[in-house]
């Protein structure tokens, strides 16, 4: 008789047939970084996540380095916004500042910096609006800008997630031109126009003022234009594509994954985050247990990188092993 439970029998005869791993190189940690001086602003829907002034922020990327991840993704709250979001490409702007002091404190820490505006304009989108709408090539200008800024303060990679079309030729072309030819584009290439994101809007305070992001962030139902996005970001000189969200899209990272032949990494976003903390607060799940399940499902489908507000969890439970 054919008996598959045969291979389930002792968990050391599970572990040899293990198909699937999460290892502490394949997480991103993201962080949120404010002005000031000493600040641990708690972000209430995101429990154990803070807005950091950039000397928190600092010992923070050296805890995360000392646990053996890799890379953090920073995102940027301005002292003002306003209508070109200009401290986003300000040489002295929070992201800018914040990547200088991580490189000095931590050089060997992976830097990617979040490139859009909607954290930075006062409207609260990720372009610039004319006429009412959200103007795809004025917007190129701008983002190329931002993205050189952070190249100049030592990011290692960009990550474009605004979705506007061209920008990754765009932020490749002018980081070349300024001869940054190492610094690498990590492109929210798939980014969905999702619900899931709703604490990080809290947590970064760029919720759209008026209207949504559907007219350039992806429609949910939309299978086969994830691919034609993904080919277009290749084709532009992206180094990693990004497929966000994760846990709903697992069936678009894995089309992606078997079509792309680059690194791919998947957004493990804020409700995603969000929900599992909250129902076990509630006593409904077994929280751990529920973020290694959803983590290990998203490297089944394929991603090869992980970007996800648990890293840190994770990494200190993979040293128990
Ligand atoms: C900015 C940006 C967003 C996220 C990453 N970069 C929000 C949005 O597009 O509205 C979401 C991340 C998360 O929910 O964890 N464009
Ligand atoms: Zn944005």
């Amino acid at each position: 008789m054919i008996r598959p439970r045969r291979l389930r029998r002792t968990s050391t005869i599970r572990r040899m047939v293990r198909e699937t791993f999460i290892r502490v190189d394949d997480l991103i940690y993201p962080m949120f970084v404010k002005h000031g001086k000493a600040e641990r602003e708690p972000i209430t829907s995101m429990l154990g996540h803070y807005r950091l002034s950039v000397d928190e922020l600092a010992k923070e990327a050296e805890e995360v380095c000392s646990l053996g991840i890799p890379g953090v993704i920073l995102f940027g709250l301005p002292k003002k916004k306003d209508r070109l979001g200009s401290e986003a490409y300000a040489q002295d702007g929070i992201v800018q500042q914040a990547v200088a002091a991580i490189k000095e404190r931590v050089p060997e820490l992976i830097i990617f910096t979040d490139v859009c505006l909607c954290e930075y304009t006062d409207h609260g989108h990720c372009g610039i609006i004319k006429d009412g709408q959200v103007d795809n090539d004025t917007t190129l200008e701008i983002l190329s800008r931002i993205a050189l800024s952070h190249a100049r303060a030592g990011a290692d990679f960009v990550a474009p997630s605004d979705m506007m079309d061209g920008r990754v030729r765009a932020i490749r072309d002018a980081l070349e031109r300024d001869g940054y030819k190492d610094t690498g584009i990590l492109a929210y290439a798939v980014k969905y126009a999702s619900s899931f994101y709703g604490p990080f809007r809290e947590a970064a305070d760029c919720a759209p003022k008026f209207g949504d992001r559907a007219s350039y962030q992806m429609d949910p139902a939309n299978a086969r234009e994830a691919l034609k996005e993904a080919f277009i970001d290749v084709e532009e000189g992206a180094d990693i594509i990004m497929v966000k969200p994760a846990l709903p899209y697992l069936d678009i990272i894995h089309q992606v994954c078997t079509q792309i032949d680059l690194p791919v990494a998947a957004f493990n976003v804020s409700g995603e985050y969000a929900m599992v903390k909250a129902a076990d607060q509630k006593g409904w799940i077994e929280g751990e247990k529920v973020m290694m399940e959803v983590l290990l499902s998203i490297k089944r489908a394929g991603a090869d990188l992980i970007l996800t507000y648990f890293a840190k969890e994770v990494a200190s439970l993979l040293r128990e092993y």
